[in-house]
C-alpha cells in the first residue's frame, strides 16, 4: 500500500487496493462536482468533465470515483459516455449508494434492500457497464440528515448478493464521522455469517482533517482495507490559493460555498499551511503536490481521491505522483 508501487504506468504508479486482488492508480479521480448545480450554475459542465477524464487517462490514471447522486446522476452518465469509447476493462470504477435518489419516496434512500437493488441497476445503467469494481455504502445511516435504521444483516446480505452475482467486485464504506467500531462490527458480523466484508474505505483525510488517525486507520489496517481519502486538499485550501485576510479568488470553492470558507479558512489551518508551503519551497513543488504526497506516504493510504475543477489543477495535482518526501519532511508535516 502507500508508496509501494507494483508497476509503472506512465507517471501514475499502480498499487494494490488494500488486501484485495485489484490494482489501482495511486491517485484516483473524483467526480463529485461533475454536473453539480448550485444557484443555477453547473460547476463542471459536460465538456470540462470529458477533458478531465481525458487528462486523467492520458496521465495513466485508471481509478475513477463517483456516486449515484453526483450531479443527480449526470456524473455517472458522463463517465458512461466517456467509457463507451474506451476499453472498460482498463478502468476501475467506484460508485456509492445511500443518499436519496427520488423525492418523497421512503424507500429511495438508505441501505434498505429495495433501495440498494434499484440503485445498483440504475448505477450500472448510467455507467453503461455490467459491473462495478467498488460499491461504497456512502454513509452508515447516522450523523446525516437522512435517517436510516436498516439492520446490518439486511444490507450485508443484499450487498453480498451483488458480489456473488458479479455486479460488484468489492464493498466499500465511506464516512463523514469516522467510527472504527462500525467497520469492526460489520466485518466481524460478515465473517460470522459467511458474508462479504468491507475491503475499501473512503474517509475524509487531509493535513487539516486528521480525525481518522484516532482509531479509524488502525481498524483499516487491521482489516486490510484500501484507504482512499476524500477531500485530500481540504476542498482546495491546501493548494495554498487562499490568503489569510483576503477574499477568496472568484469561482473558488470558498467563494461559491461560504460554509467551506467557514470550515477551512481558519487561523489554525493557515499555521499548518505555512509548513506545507515551506516544504513545497524546499522541493520546488506546490502546496497541493506536497499535501497529496504526504497522504501517499502514509502506509495505510492506497489512493487519495483527487478533486479538480480544471485540467490545469488536475495536472498540477497528478504531479504529486512523482514527488518524494524525506522522513523529516513527512514528520514536519505530521507535526504541523
Ligand atoms: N465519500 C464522501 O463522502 C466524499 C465526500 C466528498 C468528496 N468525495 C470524493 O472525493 C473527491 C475529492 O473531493 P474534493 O473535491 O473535496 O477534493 P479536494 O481535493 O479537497 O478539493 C478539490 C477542490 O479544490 C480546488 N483545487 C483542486 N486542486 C487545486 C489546485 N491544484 N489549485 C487550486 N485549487 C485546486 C478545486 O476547487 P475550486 O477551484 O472550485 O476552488 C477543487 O474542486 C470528490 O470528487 C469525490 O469523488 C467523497
Amino acid at each position: 500500500m502507500g508508496m509501494a508501487a507494483v508497476d509503472g504506468c506512465m507517471g501514475l504508479d499502480v498499487v494494490p487496493l488494500g488486501g484485495t486482488g485489484a490494482r489501482v492508480s495511486s491517485l484516483a479521480l473524483g467526480t463529485w462536482r461533475f454536473g453539480r448545480e448550485r444557484d443555477g450554475v453547473v460547476e463542471i459542465e459536460r465538456d470540462r468533465a470529458m477533458a478531465l477524464l481525458d487528462a486523467y487517462a492520458e496521465a495513466g490514471g485508471t481509478f475513477i470515483d463517483t456516486a449515484d447522486f453526483y450531479g443527480d446522476g449526470r456524473a455517472e452518465s458522463w463517465i458512461g459516455e466517456w467509457l463507451a469509447d474506451r476499453d472498460r476493462a482498463s478502468f476501475v470504477i467506484a460508485s456509492k449508494v445511500f443518499w436519496p435518489t427520488r423525492e418523497d419516496d421512503p424507500n429511495a434512500h438508505g441501505l434498505g434492500r429495495k433501495h440498494l437493488r434499484r440503485s445498483i441497476d440504475e448505477i450500472l445503467d448510467r455507467l453503461g457497464t455490467d459491473y462495478l469494481e467498488v460499491l461504497y455504502v456512502n454513509r452508515w445511516g447516522d450523523h446525516t440528515p437522512v435517517e436510516d435504521d436498516t439492520p446490518l444483516e439486511e444490507y450485508l446480505r443484499t450487498l453480498t448478493g451483488f458480489v456473488e452475482d458479479g455486479r460488484v467486485h468489492y464493498l466499500g464504506t465511506s464516512t463523514m464521522v469516522p467510527e472504527a467500531w462500525k467497520v469492526a462490527r460489520a466485518n466481524e458480523r460478515a465473517q460470522q455469517l459467511g458474508l462479504e466484508p468491507f475491503t475499501v474505505a473512503q474517509p475524509r483525510y487531509n493535513l487539516v482533517n486528521r480525525a481518522v488517525e484516532h482509531g479509524y486507520l488502525n481498524a483499516a489496517s487491521t482489516y486490510d482495507l484500501g484507504v482512499c481519502p476524500w477531500s485530500p486538499l481540504a476542498g482546495g485550501f491546501l493548494s495554498g490559493k487562499y490568503r489569510r485576510g483576503e477574499d477568496p479568488p472568484a469561482w473558488s470553492r470558498a467563494a461559491v460555498e461560504p460554509e467551506v470558507a467557514g470550515a477551512y479558512l481558519t487561523d489554525e489551518n493557515y499555521e499548518t499551511l505555512a509548513d506545507v508551503r515551506a516544504v513545497a519551497d524546499d522541493l520546488g513543488a506546490t502546496p497541493a503536490q506536497v499535501s497529496l504526497a504526504w497522504l501517499r506516504h502514509r502506509d495505510v493510504v492506497t489512493a487519495p481521491v483527487v478533486g479538480a475543477r480544471t485540467v490545469d489543477q488536475l495536472q498540477e495535482n497528478l504531479g504529486a505522483a512523482d514527488l518524494s518526501l524525506s522522513d523529516k519532511q513527512v514528520q514536519r508535516l505530521a507535526d504541523a
